[in-house]
């Protein structure tokens, strides 16, 4: 009866907000909390609890019925003399045939011949759900085999993956012919302070860097990135060739393998941006002093300091 009174309360509360979408709806709409499925969903809702009352009560009722029927049997033994004993109920019903179960008086049918120090045994079967459960995977079984292995009409795992791969294969194909790579010409790069490249080198630096050269590229492991002193050369081609192939025997790792030629070009533009940047903690200038080559406009100043 709680239950009922608890679902009745919630139905009374829910009400109101029901019929207020009916009448006002744009207001209901401005919302801010408002999903513009929200009466979609306060519906399905609606109905779903309707639903959960109806078996409620359904069940109920039927429970109601059951004491009705148990009193009229009870009384129906009173008066002709015999002991009540109530009827299972469904459910032991179906427990005591879906397990098989034997009762008492049976025992002495299915008792074994054998008896060990007085122990008996009751030659007792697998309970019927198994034997269903075990009947049914042989026949999955079959089914299983005619369809993957006789006729074929399904992918089988390997081949599956096959087509996956191929599918993908070919949506890769069409995404690169929708937009294709930055070829990059490493004999022609030219360093440009474009904020998009910077950015994306930066997120490539962070992940990949600067581990060895420290997150500001002031060096440790590696040089450092930011001063004009450079091992291998300071110019945007040095800078991408190194970070191509690398310096395997002083432990600068060739990035061919890893980063696409467009990350590449990317990250040694950052590399390229951190000149002049004065980390707190540089590492000692390393390798020869690099002065760019081509003169610079006197007029732009404020770009050379910046490159
Ligand atoms: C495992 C450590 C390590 C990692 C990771 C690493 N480097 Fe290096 N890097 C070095 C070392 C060591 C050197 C110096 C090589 C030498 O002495 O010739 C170096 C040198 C360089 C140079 C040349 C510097 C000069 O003075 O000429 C550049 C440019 C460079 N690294 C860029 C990068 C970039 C870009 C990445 C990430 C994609 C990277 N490094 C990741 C260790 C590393």
């Amino acid at each position: 009866m709680k239950t009922l009174r608890i679902i009745f309360s919630f139905l009374l509360i829910s009400a109101p907000a029901f019929a207020q979408e009916a009448t006002t709806e744009s207001g209901f709409m401005r919302d801010p909390f408002a999903d513009p499925l929200f009466p979609l969903y306060l519906v399905i809702g609606f109905v779903f609890v309707t639903a959960v009352l109806v078996v409620l009560v359904a069940l109920y009722m039927l429970k109601v019925l059951n004491i009705f029927i148990r009193k009229a049997a009870e009384e129906r033994a009173e008066k002709s003399g015999i002991v009540y004993t109530p009827e299972p109920g469904y459910f032991s019903k179906f427990w005591v045939w879906i397990n098989g179960f034997r009762s008492k008086e049976e025992e002495k049918d299915i008792m074994m011949e054998h008896s060990y120090d007085g122990i008996r045994e009751l030659d007792n079967h697998m309970p019927p759900w198994w034997k269903w459960l075990f009947y049914a995977t042989i026949i999955w079984g079959v089914g299983y085999l005619v369809v993957y292995h006789v006729t074929s009409s399904m992918p089988l795992m390997e081949d599956e993956y096959l087509a996956e791969v191929e599918k993908a294969a070919e949506q890769k194909a069409k995404l690169l012919a929708a937009n294709p790579p930055a070829v990059i010409d490493e004999n022609a790069l030219v360093y440009e302070h474009n904020e998009e490249i910077l950015k994306k080198g930066r997120t490539i630096y962070v992940t990949n860097c600067a581990s060895c050269h420290m997150a500001d590229g002031q060096g440790s492991i590696g040089p450092n990135l930011t001063d004009d002193y450079w091992l291998h050369g300071g110019s945007i081609k040095d800078i991408y060739l190194i970070v191509k192939n690398g310096v395997v025997e002083k432990g600068m790792i060739p990035w061919a393998p890893v980063l696409s030629p467009e990350q590449m070009r990317d990250v040694s533009f950052y590399i390229k941006s951190l000149k002049g940047t004065n980390p707190p903690n540089p590492k000692a200038p390393q390798g020869e002093l690099y002065v760019e080559e081509e003169a610079a406009p006197a007029a732009d100043t404020v770009k050379i300091a910046g490159l």
